[in-house]
């Protein structure tokens, strides 16, 4: 099927996680954001960035507040998908899947990884809800600074969400809008791939 050079290997994940490491090198900033995309009761689609912050074996984590707008579309349909796009690589990775809680050890740890001021951020945001003013908003972060001390624990509301990928694309510019396109596909978590070449 003609899969080759930085489209070679069996293992989708470890193939993102090597395009991710290249654009690491080659992006100003934030190489590991997402435009992430769900859908609302109406069925109109909503996308917004976040930062992608683990690749495993088989998901995509990314950590928000599960009370977001975000939140409450991917509870009520359990449906994700994203793009990472690098300009300075000219190349993009395409994700749709289903969409998991990470609210264990896992996400603790990544929690009380992050800067103070973060965690305490994380705690003051009731994040997509409306705000009066960024004073009430700072006003709300120097109270819980207070009540939770140096170390606050991970927030009930807020953690990792899971991607469980059935569908994978990459795609890298080719001369003359002639792109390269490989789409991944699987019936689900578990389920064997099946790579096909796209037309651009
Ligand atoms: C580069 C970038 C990275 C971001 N990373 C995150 C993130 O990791 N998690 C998050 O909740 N919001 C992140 N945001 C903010 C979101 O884009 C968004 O404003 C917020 O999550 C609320 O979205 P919602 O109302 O659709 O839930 C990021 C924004 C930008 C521009």
């Amino acid at each position: 099927m003609g899969r080759s050079g930085i489209f070679a290997g069996d293992d989708p994940f470890a193939l993102a996680r090597a395009w991710l490491a290249e654009a690491e090198g080659t992006e100003p900033n934030d190489p590991n954001a997402i435009a992430l995309a769900t859908v609302d009761a109406a069925g109109l689609p909503n996308v917004r960035m976040v930062l992608l912050k683990e690749i495993e074996d088989d998901g995509f984590v990314f950590y928000t507040n599960y009370d977001s707008q975000k939140g409450q579309e991917i509870a009520a349909t359990g449906k994700a998908a994203f793009v990472l796009h690098w300009k300075s690589l000219r190349r993009q990775i395409r994700v749709r899947g289903t969409t998991s809680r990470e609210e264990g050890p896992q996400a603790d740890a990544y929690f009380a990884s992050r800067n103070l001021k973060s965690r305490i951020g994380a705690w003051a945001s009731r994040q997509s809800q409306p705000l009066t003013s960024r004073e009430a908003l700072m006003a709300e972060a120097a109270k819980v600074a207070l009540s939770r001390g140096p170390n606050p624990p991970r927030p009930p509301f807020w953690g990792g969400i899971r991607i469980a990928p059935v569908e994978i694309e990459f795609w890298a510019d080719g001369a003359f809008r002639l792109h390269d396109r490989f789409r991944w596909r699987r019936a689900g978590p578990g389920s064997p791939w099946t790579v096909e070449r796209l037309n651009p």
